[in-house]
């Protein structure tokens, strides 16, 4: 069996856009490999505290933090896995809070001894306590903007520097919010359709294949449609808040 490790870092747990992608991704892949053994983290319900940047973990209990609690199974779950799949919404074009804390304690797998890189990302990196050149990685992500194209770049230079240049598959989708949006289901579906092919294609070969890449690379609305969905939606929120603040301020 292939252990598949999903990391959800989204606050919104199973509710989450870049999940319900994710899904779609695993159903294909699913479907074309029987070996795989999924199983799903969700750091928002588990119990994790920031890293105290104490370097205990390095220095008076090699590979373990002074912290107690659920980081501890986590990492030796993440350590053993084949495959680690990191799902997340984009936040201030990086990474969430939530899967941001619990990749800097991850800290405890790493040695401190510095080596030299090749891979022309950066100038210096870590060896890890066991062996993880074996994982492949996965990155599944959904932004607000109408384009993935762009907004990811600080995203793919942190995991270029972490997993090595590119060595790591992505699907990067703009428009997330359109996911729980019931008038266009229709075209959703559609869209999740190529991540149910990008699965299939990821466990036959290992890839994404370009005709799939070039499907996910569509918007999932022209994007003239989806800035006036947008922006009519948010100016009624804007004018029904200003309403019941108005109402709340004649009772007073
Ligand atoms: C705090 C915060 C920061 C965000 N920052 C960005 C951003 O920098 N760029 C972007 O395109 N969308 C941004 N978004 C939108 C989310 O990425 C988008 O709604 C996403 O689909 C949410 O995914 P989820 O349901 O998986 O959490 C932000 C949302 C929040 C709440």
């Amino acid at each position: 069996m292939k252990k598949v490790l999903v990391i959800n870092g989204s606050p919104r747990t199973e509710n989450s856009n870049s999940y319900r992608l994710t899904k779609a991704f695993l159903k294909g892949w699913q479907e074309v490999s029987s070996d795989l053994d999924i199983e799903v983290l969700t750091p928002q319900k588990m119990n994790i505290h920031p890293c105290l940047g104490c370097y205990t973990c390095w220095k008076k209990t090699p590979g373990r933090c002074v912290q107690k609690d659920d980081m501890t199974e986590a990492m030796e779950k993440w350590q053993h896995a084949d495959i680690i799949l990191w799902c997340f919404p984009l936040y201030f074009y990086s990474l969430p809070t939530q899967l941001k804390m619990f990749m800097d304690r991850l800290m405890p797998s790493k040695r401190p001894v510095m080596q030299e890189r090749y891979d022309g990302r950066g100038y210096g990196t870590h060896t890890t306590r066991v062996d993880q050149s074996h994982q492949r990685n996965i990155l599944i992500a959904t932004c607000g903007f109408f384009t993935s194209k762009g907004n990811f770049d600080a995203v793919e230079a942190q995991f270029d520097l972490i997993l090595g240049r590119r060595n790591y598959t992505s699907i990067f989708c703009g428009q997330g919010e359109m996911m729980p949006v019931p008038m266009h289901q229709e075209r959703v579906e559609e869209y999740l359709g190529y991540a149910v092919e990008a699965g299939r294609d990821y466990g036959t070969y290992g890839i994404i294949l370009p005709e799939t890449r070039k499907k996910l690379d569509e918007y999932i609305l022209p994007k003239e449609d989806f800035v006036a969905l947008g922006n009519s939606y948010y100016a009624h929120c804007e004018k029904k808040a200003r309403e019941r603040e108005a109402a709340e301020h004649t009772q007073l």
